[in-house]
Parts: C-alpha cells; sequence; structure tokens
C-alpha cells in the first residue's frame, strides 16, 4: 500500500468502475491515464509493488497475443497475478450462464479482461460483476488499443487537438473506437471505407455528438486518396476482423483499393507515420516497405499498449480497495 501512495496520489481516481468503452471516459480520465501511463513508462520501478497481491482474470473468445501479454505482463510488473481463461471453446455463456461466472470470478479475483464476439457479453459481464471489467476487445470496440493509440501519438506529436489522422479500410471495432477517441480529445479523423463496410451508424451519430463538445472533426470518404491528403497519420487494421474469417477472401477484392502502399503514404503530409493496430496481413491491408519503413510505428504502439494498460489496472483495481 505504501509503494501505492507514494507512486500515485490517492485523489487520482477514474470516474468508471469499468472500462467498456471510451465515451464512458471523461476529458480528465484519459488525461489521467496517459499522465500515469507516461509515469510508468519512464519509472517502471516506482510501481513493482503497486498492486502486490492482486488477481486478474482474463477470459478470451478469440486469440491473442499484445492484449494478453501486456495485462499479464503488465500486472505482474506490480506484483499481481493473472489467471487466463481460454474460452475458444466453449464460447462465453455455452457451459455456464455469463451471469454466473462473473459472480464466480468476482469471489476469487480484483478484476476481469475480457475479450468477446458480443459487445453485449462485456456489458453483461460488467452489470454481474461488483469487479472492475476491462473491455480487451468486442466486436464493436477495441478500447484498450485507441486510448493506448493516442497516448502514442500524444508522444509523437504533442497536442491530440487538431491533429490529422486517416483511417483507411474496413469500419470496424479499431475503427469505432478511434473515431470515439479523436471526437473525445479534439482530433481531425478522415475515415475512408468502401460502400457497405463504414462504421455503425450509432457510433458516427455518437462519436460527432462528443466532437461536438471538443472540436474534434470526423470526415467520411469513400476514396483513400482523399482521406489521406494533409494526414499526419495514416491507421489501418486487417480487412477480415476476427470471426469474419468466412468472408476474407470477398473482402479481399473488395478492399483491395484500400491497401496502405507507398504512392498511398506519399499521398499524406510528408513525415506522416504509419499505424497499425496489429496483428497485420502483411501484403493485403499494408505493404512490407510501409510497415518496415521508419515512418511505422506499430512497435511503439505495441510498446504502449504495455504502460497504457498498466495504468488502467492500477487506477481501476486500486480503486476497489
Ligand atoms: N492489437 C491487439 O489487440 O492485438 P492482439 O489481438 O494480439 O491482442
Ligand atoms: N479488427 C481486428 C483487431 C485485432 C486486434 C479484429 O477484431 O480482429
Amino acid at each position: 500500500m505504501r509503494a501505492v501512495m507514494t507512486s500515485l496520489e490517492l485523489q487520482e481516481k477514474l470516474t468508471v468502475q469499468d472500462l467498456i468503452a471510451e465515451r464512458d471516459l471523461t476529458r480528465g480520465d484519459i488525461d489521467l491515464i496517459f499522465g500515469l501511463a507516461g509515469r510508468m513508462k519512464r519509472s517502471p520501478a516506482s510501481f513493482a509493488r503497486a498492486l502486490e497481491g492482486k488477481q486478474l482474470a482474463m477470459i478470451f473468445e478469440k486469440p491473442s497475443l499484445r492484449t494478453r501479454v501486456t495485462f499479464e505482463v503488465g500486472i505482474t510488473s506490480m506484483g499481481g497475478n493473472a489467471v487466463y481463461l481460454d474460452h475458444a471453446k466453449p464460447r462465453l455463456g455455452e457451459r455456464e450462464s455469463i451471469r454466473d461466472v462473473a459472480r464466480n470470478l468476482e469471489r476469487w479475483v480484483d478484476g476481469i479482461v475480457a475479450r468477446t464476439f458480443s459487445h453485449a457479453a462485456v456489458l453483461e459481464f460488467a452489470s454481474y460483476a461488483s469487479i472492475p471489467v476491462i473491455n480487451g476487445l468486442s466486436d464493436l470496440l477495441h478500447p484498450c488499443q485507441a486510448i493506448s493509440d493516442f497516448f502514442t501519438l500524444e508522444e509523437k506529436f504533442g497536442a491530440l487537438e487538431g491533429l490529422r489522422i486517416a483511417f483507411v479500410g474496413d469500419g470496424n471495432n479499431v475503427c469505432h473506437s478511434l473515431m470515439m477517441m479523436a471526437a473525445q480529445t479534439g482530433a481531425v479523423l478522415n475515415v475512408a471505407t468502401p460502400a457497405g463496410f463504414e462504421p455503425k451508424a450509432d457510433m458516427v451519430e455518437d462519436a460527432l455528438a462528443c466532437a461536438k463538445g471538443t472540436g474534434a472533426k470526423l470526415v467520411f470518404f469513400k476514396d483513400p486518396f482523399e482521406a489521406v491528403e494533409g494526414a499526419q497519420a495514416v491507421y489501418t487494421d486487417v480487412w477480415a476482423s476476427m470471426g469474419q474469417e468466412y468472408a476474407a477472401h470477398l473482402r479481399s477484392q473488395v478492399f483491395a483499393p484500400y491497401r496502405v502502399t507507398d504512392e498511398l503514404m506519399s499521398a499524406a503530409e510528408p513525415g506522416a507515420v504509419f499505424m497499425h493496430c496489429l496483428p497485420a496481413h502483411r501484403g493485403q491491408e499494408v505493404v512490407d516497405s510501409v510497415i518496415d519503413s521508419p515512418a511505422s510505428i506499430v512497435y511503439d504502439q505495441a510498446e504502449n499498449r504495455l504502460h497504457v494498460q498498466k495504468a488502467i489496472l492500477l487506477l481501476l483495481l486500486r480503486n476497489g480497495q
């Protein structure tokens, strides 16, 4: 406890108990996470006992490299422990209701990270578990990714207000989360998707409503070259997300004009960075010469998942003390 009190002033608290969606956060929450993540990145040893004895359950219906490793390493590096529950088979709710899983887990552990297909499943965990629930990716959102990515952008560019970002590809979970983070932070986000693969209308509506209060700008395009014009960061993601593998062949034809190539990068602002949440399907949504270029910051994004999620864990799990 002493280590926690010296490394994190007690008045520093998030306004939420769970981390489900970016829209639930205030700008103050985001700044708090960023500030703490920065301190953790600079001085990880100061936080070595910050979550001593805390237990984290990680319940995943889908595969993961980054989210799993960064949460496991993150809590362990603060003196806690993680238990991984592979729910690829049976799916959540098949063997036992989510309500019962949540009510069992809360008796043993201090927090839950859930990676699910349906977003409703994460919400169900949060509604039945009295302990913090963190969305480790659902079909709708990937908040830990987008929060980390905006931390990375702030590191690279300084202010987020007015920063010009282009997302090119599928209007998927990562796109939704980036839209909400852009709206929250006052950034400018151009989104280019093929017809029929736009972000969900209610997500667009939410992000536009949030943008009104922050000066953020969200603009939607079909043409990827128009979308990247003036962009300081060009972001893409896979064309078929986890669970959509059956449609990968069809999608690879529809999305081909949205591939991030050297030509597309040269249509962006000179010095623009390339971003991807990873895993990347090299040769599909991005070519090797872009992802391996000096402009690519994909491994910085991956590294920052660790620092940002450690901050989220400390703020949420310590709040429960
Ligand atoms: N970006 C991301 O969440 O990676 P994983 O699917 O490997 O966790
Ligand atoms: N949109 C991708 C992100 C993976 C981190 C998916 O859901 O598979």
